[in-house]
């Protein structure tokens, strides 16, 4: 198989949301904290009728009905998700429902998790089942699905909600460059889900993002060698036309591309013009641990990075800055902002995908885009998606019924024996949405 990548994309994100703005107000946060502070504009969550597996029941239909795939033409299924509903009942289990009633049982694959990078790993098994000599001809779907939401506090801003699907064969208008990669794996506890009778996170913060920015040097030098090793010549920021980063809020994602400027200066890359390295010279002797601090250079870097940010990034930053941190779909949130705003024009462009997932786990990437033939094509996923108007049909929640909504989840996180509001007027058509969890904690879903 050739070209083998990405074939079509939907999202689905929950149309309940809540300003940043107001949450900040209500939080008693100093004005500007959560939306320039943080970057974030809005943030989507899951009230009782919704979960992670209704998500991906609704992206994974619409997805199938929008392409006019037929579900029998899927033989590989990858969810990647870090929102535990079952310590043993893979999110992929419930997602056959769809698939059977068309006869199909033939379908491998299960969950991968580990924080936000689980459905970068569902991607990459799905590439490599059909670059592999097991593969039988037929599409590899993967799902990103996930409910961030943390106890309140400092992170709380940084929630969301999404779920995303990604169909994958040969011939795609978004391929992969399986060579120009880089990983960095580590064990770090910097953000992690110890307490099973909760779904919120134990987080520590400023570690969390300080393993971030590491990764993202490691994962970039690594994948850096690699393209010299088969290219014959040093990479840097000019060869890429995107860069796309996991979006935990949106100025992580400016720090992480000033970074990437940083460290094109200490390979001494072309991409870094005099200007910008008397700017940084007195930059270059900092230790790895004291970069990493240093407020000077996330403010020179930050400046001298901000045209160039952009142009690569901006672009980029859509979707994660409405809706806020997806976790596993966060960074193909981000790279179907890109889609939406570009479409056609991304064609011949080069795009570097940075994943990262706590604990922890990281990859940088690189695809390559062409137009593709109708209905895989570049412009026919971003009619598809349809990002403005689901953006535009949101109902925003004031803090107090934001508030109320996140207790209620709490107290039904693990719990039995209970029905739903199944107050459904908030849900579009098409939406699969809880209705009950019965005494032996099955779970029952129905379509509006
Ligand atoms: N106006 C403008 N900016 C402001 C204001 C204001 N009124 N008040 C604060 N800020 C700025 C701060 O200066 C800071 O920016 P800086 O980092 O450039 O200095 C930013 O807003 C955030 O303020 P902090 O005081 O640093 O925020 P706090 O520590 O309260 O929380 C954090 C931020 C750590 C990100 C928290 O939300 C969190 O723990 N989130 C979850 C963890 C996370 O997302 N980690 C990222 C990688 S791991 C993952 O993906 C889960």
């Amino acid at each position: 198989a050739k070209n083998v990548g990405i074939l079509a994309m939907d999202i689905y994100f929950p149309l309940t949301c809540i300003q940043q703005e107001v949450l900040e107000a209500h939080d008693g946060a100093s004005k500007g904290k959560y939306t320039i502070g943080l970057g974030q504009d809005c943030m989507a969550f899951c009230t009782e009728v919704e979960d992670v597996i209704s998500m991906s029941l609704t992206v994974v239909t619409s997805l199938l009905e929008k392409y006019g795939v037929d579900p029998k033409q899927i033989g590989r299924l990858e969810v990647g998700s870090e929102t535990v509903i079952d310590k043993s009942k893979s999110i992929k289990t419930f997602l056959m429902g769809i698939f059977e009633k068309c006869g199909n049982t033939d379908i491998e694959g299960v969950d991968s998790t580990n924080a936000c990078y689980g459905g970068t790993a569902a991607l990459f098994n799905c590439v490599n089942w059909v670059e592999s000599s097991s593969w039988d001809g037929r599409y590899g779907l993967v799902v990103c699905t996930d409910s961030a939401v943390y106890a309140e506090g400092p992170a709380r801003p940084t929630g969301g909600a999404a779920a995303i699907a990604i169909l994958i064969g040969p011939d795609a208008p978004i391929s992969f460059e399986s060579k120009v990669r880089g990983s960095h794996m580590a064990h770090v506890y910097d953000f992690y889900k110890p307490n099973l009778a909760s779904e919120y996170p134990v987080v520590d913060g400023k570690l969390s993002q300080t393993c971030y920015l590491m990764a993202l040097d490691s994962c970039y030098k690594q994948m850096c060698n690699k393209y010299e090793k088969l290219e014959g010549k040093q990479f840097s920021l000019s060869d890429a036309d995107y860069f796309v980063f996991h979006s935990p809020y949106n100025k992580l994602v400016q720090k992480s591309f000033a970074r990437l400027l940083y460290d094109d200066f200490l390979r001494n890359a072309s991409s870094i013009d005099e200007a910008a390295k008397e700017k940084l010279g007195p930059f270059s002797t900092l230790s790895g641990d004291e970069s990493y601090k240093s407020r000077d250079l996330e403010k020179v870097t930050q400046q001298l990075a901000k045209s160039l940010y952009d142009a690569k990034v901006q672009p980029t930053t859509l979707l994660p800055k409405q809706v806020g941190n997806m976790y596993t779909a966060s960074l193909y949130a981000a790279f179907a902002s890109l889609i939406h705003n570009k479409n056609s024009a991304l064609a011949g462009k080069r795009v570097i995908l940075f994943s990262y997932g706590s604990g922890s786990s990281a990859t940088m990437f690189s695809l390559q885009l062409r137009e593709g033939q109708h209905p895989f094509s570049l412009s026919n996923i971003a009619n598809v998606m349809d990002v403005a108007r689901k953006l535009k049909s949101r109902h925003e929640f004031p803090p107090d019924k934001f508030v109320e909504t996140m207790h209620l989840m709490e107290h039904r996180y693990g719990a039995k024996d209970f029905v739903t509001s199944k107050d459904i007027s908030l849900l579009s058509p098409g939406t699969y949405y809880l209705t009950e969890v019965d005494s032996m904690y099955r779970r029952f879903y129905a379509k509006k």
